[in-house]
């Protein structure tokens, strides 16, 4: 379904953004992939990774808060994936007006812009587990994007245009993530590693996954879905056995705006909420919103359902992280 046609994605660059586009490019004929994103230098690395597909990819510096830049970019686009977000937790705190103009301001500009041009059809933005009973700033600005993107749905008239949302947990591995961060530790030759809280848990996802959902939310979208991935729960302590085995573990103390568990569904999602073969999906609660677009095979979930690490029904044993972790 993407052959032939133009995407569009919001924060390219980024770790999402490289993997989707190289997913793109391996497994469909795109007509053009345009990157939107700020940092010139960021962009050159990318045309120069990417360089066999000079002819397809376009390199659009833009910022999301700019929202005639991007209609400006919009032209002749089909898909819009939205990934540029302010994403470090600590950041957002400290600079919480500049997360609200990204995370926020920047998800209206989306939306606006797409409502303003004609050509799009689907747009999917990415959310986090953080946006979900949120309990920082960074989980907050991505809990408003979330409803707006869903709300948008009210304003496509007759249009074949869609907005929906695709959420996952920590990348395994990412920047900033506790893999690079025991890893930089176990470098350094230690044999104690500290954990924040032994109780602690989190979902096994990796960008491959994520890119996968995103094509999977492209390709079924009718609009207002926020699509999220089964996958396993691992215990952070098993991440540290995994990593350095037999060492010795130090209880240090949950960090400011740290879970203890990444929660995807909660209770009262669960009212909307239907199970399919591999993913679930949480339809909105709106008035205006329209039961006929519930996605077929797929099946309600009982009443108090919650989708949360802690209480997830498949586990990565220690063996099996160290066989993740060979390809991190
Ligand atoms: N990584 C994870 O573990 C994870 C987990 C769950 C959800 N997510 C979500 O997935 C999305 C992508 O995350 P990621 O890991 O790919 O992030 P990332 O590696 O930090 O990339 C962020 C991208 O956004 C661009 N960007 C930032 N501010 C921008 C702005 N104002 N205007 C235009 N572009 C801007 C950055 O490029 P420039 O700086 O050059 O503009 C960069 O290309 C985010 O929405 C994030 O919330 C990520």
């Amino acid at each position: 379904m993407l052959n032939n046609k133009t995407i569009l994605i919001t924060g390219g660059t980024g770790s999402f953004g490289n993997h989707f586009v190289e997913y793109v490019l391996k497994n469909y004929k795109p007509k053009k992939v345009i990157i939107y994103s700020r940092d010139e230098y960021k962009q050159f690395i990318m045309a120069e990774k990417f360089k066999d597909y000079k002819s397809i990819l376009r390199f659009f510096i833009g910022d999301v808060r700019d929202k005639e830049r991007f209609e400006r970019a919009l032209n002749g686009v089909d898909y819009v994936i939205h990934a540029a977000a302010m994403k470090q937790v600590p950041t957002c705190e400290y600079n919480p007006i500049e997360a609200v103009k990204t995370n926020i301001n920047g998800a209206m500009n989306i939306i606006d812009g797409v409502l303003n041009t004609q050509s799009v059809k689907k747009v999917v933005a990415l959310s986090t587990d953080k946006a979900v009973n949120p309990i920082n700033l960074y989980g907050g600005t991505k809990l408003v994007s979330d409803k707006l993107f869903t709300a948008a749905n009210a304003y496509v008239g007759d249009r074949d245009l869609s907005f929906s949302v695709v959420r996952y947990g920590n990348v395994a591995g990412s920047r900033g993530s506790v893999i690079p961060f025991f890893k930089n530790i176990v470098d350094n030759g230690v044999t104690e590693l500290p954990i924040t809280d032994f109780r602690m848990t989190r979902f096994w996802i990796d960008l491959n996954q994520g890119v996968e959902l995103v094509i999977k939310a492209l390709k079924e979208a009718k609009g207002g879905e926020t699509f999220i991935s089964k996958i396993p729960s691992f215990k952070i302590t098993d991440l540290a056995q995994a990593m350095l085995p037999d060492c010795k573990l130090k209880e240090v103390g949950i960090r400011e705006g740290e879970k203890l568990h990444e929660i995807m569904i909660t209770k009262e999602d669960s009212m909307t909420t239907y199970e399919y073969e591999k993913h679930y999906i949480i339809y909105p609660q709106y008035s205006w919103w329209d039961n006929n677009k519930i996605i077929e095979g797929g099946k309600r979930v009982e009443a108090e359902f919650e989708y949360m690490s802690g209480n997830n029904h498949e586990w990565i044993s220690i063996q099996q992280l160290k066989e993740r972790l060979i390809n991190i």
